[in-house]
């Protein structure tokens, strides 16, 4: 587990970067379009040199023996060379990414793993020009990677479990915290549970129930703060004296009947939609979305840093 190329230097492509030579592992880093991976390049170092300026660096190493492991190339065939792994994050377009696996099986030798950085595509469809499926799967990280650890790794009907395991282990090996799926499904786990609460904080609000503001603040200052720490499933289990069973036994039946309440799926568009973005812009202008951006990401750091002291 030495050297992972990386397809794509755009958002995800660049923090993949990040985090995978914080973890000690050689990154060459492609893109189609001529001179962007090197440009990817200099933004690194500029992100590198920011994080280690705010102590936030991650991993055993300095950031100039991190940004040692890490080269830029024009030439995808380059830039496959002596890859044990492949990290695709291209445009999130079907034919885009059908045609760059295409590409690199072509390039690489059997036990390379294939793997695609895709939110939404279905590893049976991203990969279906792939001769040798067992290879493949999705590795779907949260935006910031860097900062957010979690990523999901999806198999596609034909993924070995030895590759499944290999992924594994090298998200291990790089700081991140990998959850397995055991079969494709649409949306994956982490936007099943995200479109879940997002359905139901759109209807509050399309129903006049509750402002934009205050169901943020629903998360923000209630849910959010344990979900930082434990899931909804430990949750419970800490909510009744004899822990999940017996919560279910006093709630369960509460639980059913508002979830039986829900409404329909929204269609986030019309006059009423057009309302809760007006109230969104309101309260966070579009022109300062960057500057929310860089408070979100200060404070996610110091949250990770809580969380890796405990
Ligand atoms: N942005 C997010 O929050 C997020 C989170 C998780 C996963 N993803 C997924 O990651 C992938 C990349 O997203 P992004 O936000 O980095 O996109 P982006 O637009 O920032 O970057 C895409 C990069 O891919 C390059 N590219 C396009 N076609 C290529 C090809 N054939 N070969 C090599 N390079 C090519 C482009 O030049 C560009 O630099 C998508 O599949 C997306 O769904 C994004």
């Amino acid at each position: 587990m030495k050297v992972v190329t990386i397809i794509g230097s755009g958002l995800i492509g660049r923090s993949w970067a990040l985090v995978f030579i914080s973890g000690g592992i050689s990154v060459k880093i492609y893109d189609k379009q001529p001179g962007l991976a090197s440009s990817a390049l200099s933004s690194i170092r500029q992100q590198m040199s920011e994080l280690e300026q705010k102590d936030m660096l991650r991993g055993e190493m300095s950031a100039s023996e991190q940004l040692s492991l890490l080269s830029a190339c024009d030439d995808l065939k380059t830039a496959v060379e002596g890859a044990f792994f492949i990290q695709e994050c291209v445009f999130e377009d079907l034919e885009v990414k059908q045609k760059v696996f295409l590409d690199v099986e072509g390039l690489v030798g059997s036990d390379v793993i294939l793997s695609s950085s895709t939110s939404c595509l279905m590893p049976s469809l991203v990969f279906s020009k792939v001769q040798q499926q067992s290879r493949c799967l999705v590795a779907h990280p949260v935006n910031p990677p860097y900062l957010v650890r979690l990523v999901e790794l999806v198999p596609h009907p034909l993924t070995s479990t030895s590759v499944m395991d290999t992924a594994q282990a090298l998200m291990s090996q790089v700081g991140q915290v990998a959850v397995r799926l055991s079969r494709e499904l649409d949306g994956f786990a982490l936007n099943r549970i995200q479109m879940a609460v997002i359905a139901e904080s759109w209807r509050l609000v399309q129903d006049g129930v509750i402002s934009v503001k205050d169901v943020d603040l629903v998360m923000s200052e209630g849910l959010g703060m344990r979900y930082a720490f434990i899931g909804p499933m430990e949750t419970m289990h800490l909510n009744a004296p004899q822990g999940l069973g017996d919560y279910m036994r006093r709630y369960g039946p509460g639980i059913q009947r508002v979830l039986s309440s829900f409404g329909p799926t929204p269609d986030f568009t019309g006059d009423q939609a057009k309302d809760i973005v007006k109230e969104m812009c309101a309260l966070v202008p579009p022109e300062q979305l960057s500057t929310r951006t860089e408070r979100r990401d200060q404070l996610l750091s110091r949250l990770a840093q809580i969380k890796k002291e405990n």
